[in-house]
């Protein structure tokens, strides 16, 4: 029986007994500053320019290149758009035995660029879990080595450096509910802690790719409403270990990570999810992978992120979220299906549907749900003056 089946079969008598409210209501204190929603770019054979201008158009404010190319950095000039860059992952073994080779690679991705292009964040490698699982004992060093780097060049404390890990790969199978939440065990001593320790030392960011699609496909148990924000009164699964309750698949993940940073004694190590989308098309056997789930999902997340409510266990939320990604790849991904179609746009740059990533539209969702709020008591009012 997989977790998650006993997960959701342990929540259910309560849900229909107790009634539990959610322990940690929202408080409207402070108000909410707008999310970083941001888009990956990846291999593509549109002309930079026309990236540029599309990505202006769609008003989209920081964006991830995980082919960091040195000509797409330089399109990025006086655009205040904010890069993530990437170093791959066959780069690690030489950046890490030697402190040279880090700076050669700045000095050609960065120096030349900087601070005319806004470059706030670059990730050493990226899954290198999945890429070459013996790397992972290179990639502290190659992080320190970027890090120093920075340090001679005096940019250290304006460009943070990270690496970038799938969830898939670093949170253990276990993560139901997420309070039982670990890191894999293999990597915890060796790599997770000198990490967390790392980014706790320079301020940095934990990044992970979060894809509910992936666990969706693999769990048949959890329904689909729960892995596209439907949040209906019927989807949510407390989590019995702290009361906590949970409306999406998305916070459960991230809660997941923020479970498993803190039982190392890193809880606040603010959080960056480099990759999360829903592909539009799939293969046979990917009836999920459709455009109308894949809109849902983007319309979901963007508006659970702008509510200002962040997770259960991190009032903050995610600090930047990067959607993933512009473009189709059609004709450059082998592989299943879906692989080609996870972009928000068509090849031909036109949109799949519609959708804004802009951190200006601020709370909008919240003032549809006052506005049914008020009409309620303003009927209410009236029933009851009628009544009388
Ligand atoms: C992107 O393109 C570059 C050069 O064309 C190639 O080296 C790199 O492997 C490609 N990356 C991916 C993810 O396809
Ligand atoms: C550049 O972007 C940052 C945040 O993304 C914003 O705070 C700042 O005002 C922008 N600057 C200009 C000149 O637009
Ligand atoms: C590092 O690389 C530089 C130049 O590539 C070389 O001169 C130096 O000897 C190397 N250091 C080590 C420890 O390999
Ligand atoms: C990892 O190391 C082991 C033992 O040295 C080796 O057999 C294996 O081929 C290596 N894997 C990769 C992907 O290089
Ligand atoms: C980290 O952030 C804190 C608070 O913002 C600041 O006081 C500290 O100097 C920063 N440390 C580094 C290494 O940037
Ligand atoms: C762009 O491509 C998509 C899919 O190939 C197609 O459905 C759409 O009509 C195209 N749009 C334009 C403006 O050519």
């Amino acid at each position: 029986m997989s977790p998650f089946f006993i997960f959701f079969f342990l929540s259910l008598p309560i849900v229909s007994l107790s009634k539990t409210t959610n322990p940690i209501t929202p408080i409207s204190s402070k108000p909410p500053t707008p999310p970083i929603v941001g888009i990956t770019i990846t291999n593509h054979t549109i002309t930079n320019t026309l990236i540029i201008s599309t990505l202006q158009t769609l008003k989209i404010t920081h964006v991830r290149l995980p082919d960091s190319n040195p000509d797409t950095i330089r399109a990025f000039s006086y655009t205040n758009i904010s890069l993530l860059l990437s170093i791959p992952n066959s780069f690690i073994p030489e950046i890490s035995s030697n402190r040279s080779k880090a700076l050669k690679w700045l000095n050609t991705h960065v120096i030349p660029f900087y601070p005319r292009v806004r470059i706030t964040v670059i990730s050493v490698g990226n899954d290198i879990l999945d890429y070459n699982n013996n790397l992972s004992v290179l990639l502290l060093p190659a992080i320190n080595n970027v890090h120093q780097g920075l340090g001679e060049l005096g940019i250290h404390n304006k460009i943070l450096v990270s690496t970038t890990f799938s969830f898939i790969n670093v949170i253990s199978p276990m993560f139901f509910p997420p309070s039982s939440a670990t890191f894999q065990v293999i990597i915890t001593e060796t790599l997770i802690k000198p990490l967390l320790k790392f980014l706790a030392r320079t301020n940095s960011s934990f990044l992970v790719n979060v894809y509910p699609y992936h666990i969706y496909w693999s769990h048949s148990e959890i329904p689909i409403g729960y892995a596209l924000f439907q949040e209906n009164s019927f989807n949510f699964r407390d989590d019995l270990m702290t009361g906590v309750r949970y409306r999406n698949l998305f916070d459960t993940m991230v809660d997941g990570v923020v479970t498993a940073m803190g039982a190392l004694g890193y809880e606040d190590i603010p959080l960056i999810v480099t990759e999360t989308g829903w592909p539009s098309q799939g293969g046979e056997r990917e009836i999920d992978a459709t455009k109308i789930y894949a809109e849902m999902y983007l319309k979901g997340l963007v508006r659970h992120l702008r509510s200002g409510l962040g997770t259960p266990l991190r009032r903050d939320g995610v600090a930047e979220t990067y959607v993933f990604e512009l473009l189709d790849e059609e004709g450059t991904q082998k592989g299943v299906e879906s692989k080609k179609h996870w972009g928000v746009l068509y090849q031909n740059l036109s949109r799949k549907y519609d959708f804004d990533f802009s951190s200006a539209a601020g709370k909008h969702d919240e003032c549809e749900r006052c506005v049914i709020f008020l009409v309620l008591l303003i009927l209410l009012t009236i029933l009851l003056i009628w009544f009388w």
